[in-house]
C-alpha cells in the first residue's frame, strides 16, 4: 500500500497538449476518481502513473519515491481496463495465476492468492471456465481477480464498467467499492459517468480539457463547485445557469429574468453591474405562490419524480426537478430560494464567495 503524488504533470503528443500541469496528492488507501468528458486526458494521466506512457514534464512518486525510470512492471500497480484483455485460450485461475508465475512466485503462494481472490469475488466456481464461457459481469470480476492477487501498492481503473449494462454496473460500482475498502488498495478510478464518480470517490478530480478543474469530496464538489464547468458536470439533471448583474453594493443579484435576489451568505466584490452567472439545482428550484411564470414545454416523469423544462421571461431555459408525480399545469411559478445559490463570475466562470 502507498501514497501517490502526481506534481506538475505535462504530456503533449507533438503539437497537441493534453495535460497541462496535474497536481494531486493521493493518501494511502485513498479511492480517487478521475471523471470528466471524451478527451480531457484521463487515460493518458492513468497511463502515466502506469508507466505506458511518458510524462513531457513532471514527476510521479509511489511511496514517495519517484518511477520515471521504472518499467510498468516494476512499478508494483495493477491495472483493470474496460476490454478485460483477459487470455482466450486460458482458464480463469490461469488468467489470474499467469502475472505470478512470470514472476516465479512459489506455487503454494499462487494457489492461495488465486483461491482467497475467488473467495472474495464469488468466482470459485468458475476457476475452470474459459473466457468465452463468462458473461460480462464474471469477465469483469475475472480481471479484478487477476489484480487483486498481485498484491499491488496501486489500483488503476480505466472505466471497467463502461461494458456492463446498466443493472450490472451499479452491482459492480458497488462491489468494486466495497473491495476497494476492505484490501484499503490506493487507487486511480477513470470514468466520464458523474453517478459512478459521486458513488466511487472518497474525493473526485474533475477534468476539463487537460486541466483539474477541481480536486474535492463528492459533496464539497456538489455543494461548493468551483467553476461553471464544473458546477454543469457533477449533478443529474444539469445546474441551471442565469444571467445577471451584481446589484445593491454587492449584496445582490439582478437577474436578466427580472427579479433582484438578496444573497443569503454575504457581498460579493466587484463593481455594481458586474456580470454574473447565477446557478441553481433543478431540485432547489421552488414552485411558490406570486413565483417568475414558468411556461414548461416538456414535463419528464420519472416515476419517484417529475424533472420539468420550461423558458422564463427573456426566454432562459430553466429545468426544475420535483418529487412526486407530475403537476397537471402548463405552466408553474417558480422562485429561486437565496440559500441555493451559486453565483459564478460572469466572464470567466469562476466561483464567487463573499
Ligand atoms: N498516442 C497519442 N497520440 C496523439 N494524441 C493522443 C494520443 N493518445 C491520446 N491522444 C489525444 O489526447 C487527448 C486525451 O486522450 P485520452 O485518451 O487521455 O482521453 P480520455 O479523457 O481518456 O477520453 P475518453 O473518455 O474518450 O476515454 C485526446 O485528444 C486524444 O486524441
Ligand atoms: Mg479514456
Amino acid at each position: 500500500m502507498a501514497s501517490l503524488d502526481v506534481t506538475g504533470v505535462t504530456k503533449s503528443f507533438g503539437a497537441t497538449h493534453v495535460l497541462h500541469g496535474i497536481n494531486l496528492a493521493v493518501e494511502d488507501g485513498e479511492m480517487i476518481v478521475i471523471v470528466g468528458a471524451s478527451g480531457c486526458g484521463k487515460s493518458t494521466l492513468l497511463r502515466i502513473v502506469a508507466g505506458l506512457e511518458t510524462a513531457t514534464s513532471g514527476s510521479i512518486r509511489i511511496a514517495g519515491r519517484e518511477v520515471a525510470a521504472l518499467e510498468p512492471a516494476e512499478r508494483d500497480i495493477a491495472m483493470v481496463f474496460q476490454n478485460y484483455a483477459l487470455y482466450p485460450h486460458m482458464t480463469v485461475e490461469q488468467n489470474m495465476a499467469y502475472g505470478l508465475k512470470i514472476r516465479g512466485l512459489p506455487r503454494a503462494e499462487i494457489t492461495r492468492r488465486v483461491a482467497e481472490a475467488a473467495g472474495l469475488l464469488g468466482i470459485e466456481a468458475l476457476l475452470t471456465r474459459r473466457p468465452r464461457q463468462l458473461s460480462g459481469g464474471q469477465r469483469q470480476r475475472v480481471a479484478m481477480g487477476r489484480a487483486i492477487v498481485r498484491e499491488p501498492k496501486l489500483f488503476l481503473f480505466d472505466e471497467p464498467l463502461s461494458n456492463l449494462d446498466a443493472k450490472l454496473r451499479v452491482q459492480m460500482r458497488a462491489e468494486i467499492r466495497r473491495l476497494q475498502r476492505r484490501l484499503g488498495v490506493t487507487s486511480l478510478f477513470v470514468t466520464h459517468d458523474q453517478i459512478e464518480a459521486m458513488t466511487l470517490g472518497d474525493r473526485l478530480v474533475v477534468m476539463h480539457a487537460g486541466h483539474a478543474a477541481q480536486i474535492a469530496t463528492p459533496m464539497e464538489i456538489w455543494a461548493r463547485p468551483a467553476d461553471t464547468y464544473v458546477a454543469g458536470f457533477i449533478g443529474s439533471p444539469a445546474m441551471n445557469f442565469l444571467d445577471g448583474t451584481l446589484a445593491e453594493g454587492g449584496h445582490a443579484v439582478a437577474l436578466k429574468a427580472g427579479p433582484v435576489l438578496r444573497f443569503a451568505d454575504g457581498p460579493r466584490a466587484g463593481g455594481e453591474g458586474m456580470p454574473l452567472t447565477i446557478g441553481i439545482r433543478p431540485e432547489h428550484v421552488a414552485v411558490a405562490e406570486g413565483g417568475l411564470d414558468l411556461p414548461l414545454d416538456l414535463v419528464e416523469p420519472l416515476g419517484s419524480e417529475t424533472v420539468l423544462h420550461g423558458r422564463l421571461p427573456g426566454g432562459e431555459a430553466l429545468v426544475v426537478k420535483l418529487g412526486g408525480p407530475a403537476p397537471g399545469q402548463s405552466s408553474l411559478p417558480v422562485a429561486f430560494p437565496a440559500e441555493a445559490l451559486h453565483v459564478f463570475d460572469g466572464g470567466t466562470g469562476k466561483r464567487l464567495d463573499p
